[in-house]
This record gives C-alpha cells, structure tokens and sequence, in this order.
C-alpha cells in the first residue's frame, strides 16, 4: 500500500448491486415505508433475532427514543447512562426530560463499569441503558442481575454491535430492548436507519404506532375511515430505499463481519505485544466481538496521530466523554469519573471497515510500532 494512497477511519459498505437494486426500486411506487420495509425486518429478524419481530426506524437515535418511551422512562425519571458513548445515547433521554445518572468507563473494554454501576443505582433508577462500544459487549449476566434487583428495565444500545454474541446468544435477544444503527459508517447501512428489538411482543404493535404519527398505518392502509390517534407519536420510519440497500447488505453480512474481524485480530495480534499500548479488547470466551472499531490507549497519543496523518492514515477519538458537554452539566455537578479521567487523553481509534485490506492493517501495525 502505497503511502499516498492512505487509509480512512471509516468508509460506507455499499451493496456492488446497489444501483441496480435502486434503479428497480426507483420505478416502483414504493420509495417511501412500503412492502421493502417489511422485507428488511423480516430478514433481520431470521439472522439475528431467531424470527422475532422487529421494528425498524430513521435511525437508531429514533429507535433509542422510542425504546425509552416504550420502557416507559418519563419526565424527572433517573435513568442510568454511561459517561462515555455517541451522544445518540443521551440526548433522546434529554426529549422526555428524564435524569440521567452517568456511570464511569471500564478502562479494558470502554463500556460501562459495572462496579460504578452498583454504586450509583438506586430505587429511584427507572432503567439502565448500556452500550456495547466498538462492538465488544457489555457484562450482560452481571447487567441483568443488577437490573432484577431493583426490578428496572434494561436498553441495549447495540448501535455498534451488529453480529455480537453474548453466552452465544445473539446481541439484539438478550434484553428488555435492543437498538441497532445503520448510519453511513455502520456495519451495514440504509443510508440512516435504526432497528428496535424488543422482548415483549405486546409492545411491537404500540411501537408501529408510534414509530409513524400514533396512527395504525396498516388499518389505514386497508382503507379504514374510522380514525384516532390517541398517543402522539413521531416520523420515524425507514423508507424503501434505504431498506433495499440495507437488504443486500444483510445477505452480505458473514462476508463483511468477517472481514472486520480479520482486520480487527491482525491489529490484535500486533499491536498487543507493545508495551507502550494496550489493545481495547476483552479476552472473556463469552463475548464476541462485532469488530465495530478498534482502540489503542497509549500516553503518546497525539504524536501517534500525527505521523500516522502524515502517512495519509486516519485515526481518531470517535466518541467524547459525555459528561463534559454542556447539555449535560446539570447532570454531573460534583461528580468524578475516575477512569475516564484517566483514559481521556489516551484513546485512539484505528481503521477498520471492508475497504482495509490485511496487507493495510499490517502496515498499519508496523507504522505504529515503529513510533511507538
Ligand atoms: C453508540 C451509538 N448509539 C447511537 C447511535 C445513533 O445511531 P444513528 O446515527 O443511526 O442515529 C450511534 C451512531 O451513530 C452510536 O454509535
């Protein structure tokens, strides 16, 4: 690989039939939520959620609001979050005016700390919302065990987990709600678009509604005058065209996650064996790696990125702690994050996507443990 050419954080997986596949859908008087729709979710449903029903939205911000409202998270509620995730966590608990306890970073695998998380939960906690950051899953026994406690409902923020296990089950099964991404950059895309999983099956039809004004689309559909919407309810649907995309895709998606992985275990491999750097990467057999993002840690981060810039290679922070946003500040008086204070200044986001090729993650790898 040349240097010139380079290499970029992240780059769109695009179907190689997607002009075709848009080119039907194009001449059809579909475009909008119609029968491709349906499609999408059911597909989705056989490969990742053993045929359960799923609900797919605009994005998975949208898929996030709806599963707090469906958890039934309202104004002055206290949710637990954590500190360190995409603001697409939070910010649709800021819509319902809940109150969001922030959990501290686990500094091996960035997800929450479940330590800190038994300190801050309390009887006011109406749910815990965790994140499985770059794909690596959260300790969902120990999750689940707290959430049975003190009888609170559980949200997976699965954005960047598609194709995750844990205890060999499927991410997207496991919980009380699951929500995935299919932004630009996800694993797959629809352009943007989210999906809601969701294990009460009574909740599926409230969350249609909801997903598209309050009103039963279907009913409607079917000709049906009789009318009222008795909940409001948002746009939040995926449209076709992104559905046709995101179909392909999903037919291709052991050949893309396992391009990930290969590029995720060759940094793995290589980089693990630095003493100046530790690999963001949990050992536990437990857990499988939806191979999202990879992260370094390392004290000489800026210097890194640099001479990785000047070899055109991309590399960035990604996500930033949450706590010191102002639209959050309300949320953290006094409070400190021990181990995001300690990692703040440290992490590093690494190429991966199906454009790297191995030969790429090992100049990669190489480049890096050349500097450091
Ligand atoms: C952890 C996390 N949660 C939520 C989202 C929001 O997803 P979307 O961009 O599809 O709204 C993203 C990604 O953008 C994310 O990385």
């Amino acid at each position: 690989m040349s240097d010139k050419k380079g290499t970029v954080l992240f780059y769109p997986y695009i179907p190689k039939k997607s002009l075709k596949i848009l080119e039907n859908r194009l001449s059809t008087r579909w475009i909008g939520q119609g029968p491709m729709v349906d499609k999408f979710e059911k597909k989705f449903s056989q490969i990742f959620l053993n045929g359960k029903e799923c609900v797919s939205t605009g994005s998975g911000t949208d898929a996030l609001h709806l599963a707090y409202i469906l958890a039934g998270i309202k104004k002055n509620d206290e949710v637990i979050a954590p500190v360190f995730t995409c603001t697409a966590t939070n910010i649709p608990l800021l819509y319902i005016g809940a109150k969001i306890k922030f959990v501290d970073v686990d500094p091996n695998t960035m997800n929450i700390c479940i330590n800190d998380l038994r300190k801050k939960i309390s009887k006011k906690t109406k749910a815990i919302v965790c994140v499985h950051y770059g794909g690596i899953p959260c300790d969902m026994s120990e999750i689940k065990k707290i959430a049975k406690k003190y009888n609170v409902k559980v949200i997976e923020d699965a954005a960047q987990a598609l194709g995750g296990k844990y205890k060999n089950q499927n991410i997207g099964t496991i919980s009380d709600f699951t929500i995935f991404s299919f932004q630009a950059i996800k694993h797959i895309t629809t352009g943007d678009g989210g999906m809601l999983c969701i294990k009460d099956p009574k909740l599926i039809e409230k969350a249609k509604r909801i997903r598209w004004f309050g009103i039963d689309r279907r009913k409607k559909q079917l000709g049906i005058w009789k009318n009222d919407i008795k909940e409001v309810g948002f746009k939040y649907q995926l449209t076709d065209l992104g559905a046709s995309i995101g179909y392909q895709s999903l037919i291709d998606f052991k050949k893309i996650i396992s391009h990930r992985l290969k590029i995720y275990n060759i940094y793995l491999k290589n980089l693990s064996q630095n003493p100046n750097i530790t690999c963001i990467h949990d050992f536990d057999k437990n857990k499988n790696c939806a191979a999202w993002l990879f992260t370094i840690l390392l004290k000489r981060k800026d210097f890194l990125q640099k001479k990785l810039r000047q070899k055109n290679i991309e590399t960035n922070q990604v996500h930033f702690r949450n706590d010191k946003y102002s639209i959050f500040k309300k949320f953290v008086k006094n409070q400190k994050f021990k181990n995001m204070d300690k990692i703040e200044n440290r992490y590093l986001v690494l190429p991966i996507h199906t454009k790297v090729s191995e030969k790429d993650a090992k100049y990669i790898c190489d480049l890096i443990n050349k500097f450091i």
